[in-house]
């Protein structure tokens, strides 16, 4: 999609008000930078959903976003209970931090930004050269249902209903989704309608995104050729075995 266009991640507060409640994965994030015993990185940490509750559970953590507008909405959060963590815009391929990290986790499939086979190997040495010697990187990866794949192009799909964290609002998320088997990608435009309480349309925000979706075996060689020496995958946040009708994939790799 051309730069110029919207993308989600253009407005923190409207992310915020759509999956700020989406608590679901945050024990998991919590144990997992808590067993590192050392900092963590939220790579990809938009407006620090996952961050700001790590730190305030007396975590040392910092993030890496490439969204400026995500970023901004992060540190007036930070900001908001005190806390200072070092909040960097960069890219996840290609990022320096200054210091190295316990555990590094790229959360919610914010990995799925990253399109090109080249581009994720270097996120992933990337995230390697960022880990101290024992340290584990862990990411969580949607699979789309064998219906999406097949599903007729640009059909426009209710994807959640949200009630507005703070107005008498109701916020309704469209995907009119394209897939391209070949490639591994969505290519989709978003659009988010906010109604008020008796259904009237007040705005639309309209947006883009290409995500590029990688099954196990593929991710296993990714891996391999960024140097990572162990992994292990699994369907669920209770580390579920990988099965056949898994929708999602959670997968660390060790140093
Ligand atoms: C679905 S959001 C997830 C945000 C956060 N991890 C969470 O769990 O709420 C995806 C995030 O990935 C960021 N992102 C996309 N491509 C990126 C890249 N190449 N490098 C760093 N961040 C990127 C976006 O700006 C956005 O904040």
């Amino acid at each position: 999609m051309p730069a110029q266009h919207p993308t989600p991640y253009d407005d923190g507060e409207l992310y915020d008000s759509l999956f700020d409640s989406h608590h679901d994965d945050l024990p998991y994030w919590l144990a997992f930078a808590r067993e590192g015993r050392g900092p963590f990185l939220d790579l990809a940490c938009g407006t620090g959903r996952v961050l700001m509750p790590l730190l305030e559970a007396g975590l040392d953590g910092d993030g890496l976003d490439a969204s400026k507008a995500m970023l901004a909405r992060c540190s007036v959060k930070a900001r908001e209970t005190g806390k200072s963590p070092a909040l960097v815009q960069g890219d996840m391929c290609e990022f320096r931090m200054p210091r190295k990290y316990a555990r590094i986790f790229c959360a919610f499939n914010a990995f799925a930004h990253v399109l090109e086979t080249d581009a994720q190997i270097a996120a992933l040495a990337c995230v390697r050269e960022h880990l101290s010697e024992n340290g584990a990187f862990a990411i969580d990866l949607g699979f789309p249902r064998p219906e999406v794949w097949s599903a007729k192009p640009d059909q426009r799909v209710l994807e959640g209903e949200f009630t507005h964290p703070s107005r008498p609002t109701r916020l309704y998320l469209f995907d009119r989704r394209r897939m391209d088997p070949l490639a591994q990608t969505q290519h989709s435009q978003i659009e988010i309608e906010e109604r008020d309480l008796h259904g009237g349309l007040l705005r639309t925000h309209v947006s883009h995104t290409v995500l590029r979706w990688t099954h196990k075996l593929e991710l296993e060689l990714l891996f391999r050729a960024a140097g990572y020496r162990r992994w292990e995958i699994h369907s669920g946040f209770e580390r579920e075995p990988l099965t056949p009708a898994a929708q999602q994939m959670i997968a660390v790799a060790w140093r």
